[in-house]
């Protein structure tokens, strides 16, 4: 079996399993009870966000841990739209958010949300120039995700962040897909919101953070017993909280080595077999700034599934995990005009860390495979 399917989800590293074993066991205490045992519980939750805050070069007391990406773009959308409808009525995204904001926008919407919604081009990238049409001072938040989780491309969130902010609207990004995998720092990107999750860089699922700029203030989604100083109810799940610090420890240490650089000349090496061997292949968004990890493509002729299924040892998607019930084919590339009978073609293949050559040479050498023995067939 070789797994390549780093984008849906990964494993937990060993590092952070055994960072977080105890607190399952003798520390076990609620961190918020009076006695010196769970200030040391405590002590650990701070830990995690100063280990996480060094990731996203934050200051601490910016980051609130909340149980993963859909929770935190459903509290960041929910409580900007509430607190600012009056005037600024306008929500802005991009035509290739993750569901987590798509449909949390949806159903704003029927509350009363003017929703807008941005195209991006044939790479896969926002269309700044319609962005800047549609902001107005009527904008309350820009969300466009940082990095796309179906074909890895890299949207301009900087330039996002300085055309939206000239109107006087907020900013958030779904860093889901980014963090682990490049730099992330929130000063650089200049947002004022962004979403963390935990098991895509090795932590725990059911674990995330939302980071909000210093002078910010979110309404709770999640009202309740004064945690996270009173900006998110819930007894803290201490276990995955130190689990996502580990897990950020290791991803400094790894976006410092030579493991990037690597992980993209595999996927480019791998993405070379491919347009060699099989010279109708399309691979999307290798003309933009993309992560190192994610290689998008199709074979004409082929669905996604139907391409998978001819190759039983590989363990890869035909677009976000959260959508492959379905055989509607990829949004994304839909959002990039790429022709429909293509659309449901999409295979994402995404790396991790721990990808071998050999896994990849086998990968590729299983799909070219299937490829000439289709085309007997077609
Ligand atoms: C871009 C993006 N945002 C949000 C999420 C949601 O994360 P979770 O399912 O952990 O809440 C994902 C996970 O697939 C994602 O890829």
């Amino acid at each position: 079996m070789i797994y390549l399917d780093y984008n849906a989800t990964t494993p937990v590293a060993p590092e952070v399993v055994a960072a977080m074993a105890d607190y399952w066991t003798e520390k076990f205490y609620n961190p918020s009870s009076p006695y010196p045992e769970a200030d040391a519980v405590c002590t650990a939750l701070e830990t995690a966000r100063l280990d996480l805050s060094t990731l996203l070069e934050a200051e601490p007391d910016t980051l609130v841990f909340t149980s993963g990406g859909t929770e935190s773009n459903n509290w960041l959308l929910r409580s900007v739209t509430g607190a600012r409808r009056q005037n600024r009525p306008r929500v802005i995204a991009s035509a290739i958010e993750h569901p987590a904001v798509a449909q949390t926008l949806e159903a704003l919407k029927d509350d009363g949300a003017e929703v807008v919604i941005v195209p991006v081009d044939e790479r896969g990238l926002v269309r700044l120039d319609v962005l800047e049409e549609v902001l107005d001072e009527r904008t309350a938040l820009v969300s466009v995700m940082l990095a796309n989780n179906e074909i890895g491309t890299l949207q301009p969130v900087t330039e996002i962040a300085r055309l939206a902010h000239a109107a006087g609207a907020w900013v958030h990004t779904d860093a889901a897909q980014a963090i682990g995998k490049v730099p992330v720092h929130v000063r650089d990107l200049d947002v004022d919101f962004l979403t963390v999750v935990g098991h895509k860089f090795y932590g725990p699922k059911g674990i995330g953070a939302l980071y909000i700029r210093r002078g910010q203030s979110l309404r709770p989604l999640l009202a309740g017993g004064g945690q996270e100083r009173g900006r998110r109810g819930g007894t803290e799940n201490v276990p995955a909280i130190v689990g996502l610090g580990a897990a950020a420890r290791l991803a400094v240490a790894w976006l410092g080595s030579e493991g990037p650089a690597r992980q993209a000349r595999l996927r480019d090496q791998f993405e070379a077999v491919l347009r060699r061997q099989i010279p109708d292949c399309r691979v999307f968004g290798q003309d933009a700034p993309r992560v190192p990890n994610t290689s998008a493509f199709s074979l004409p002729g082929w669905t996604g599934r139907a391409l998978l299924a001819a190759c039983p040892t590989i363990r890869a998607a035909t677009g976000s995990a959260c959508h492959s019930e379905d055989e509607t084919g990829s949004p994304t590339l839909r959002a990039m005009g790429v022709q429909e009978a293509v659309v449901r073609g999409l295979v994402r293949v995404s790396l991790g860390r721990e990808t071998t050559p050999e896994a990849i040479g086998q990968a590729a050498a299983a799909l070219v495979q299937a490829a000439e023995s289709g085309k007997a067939f077609r």
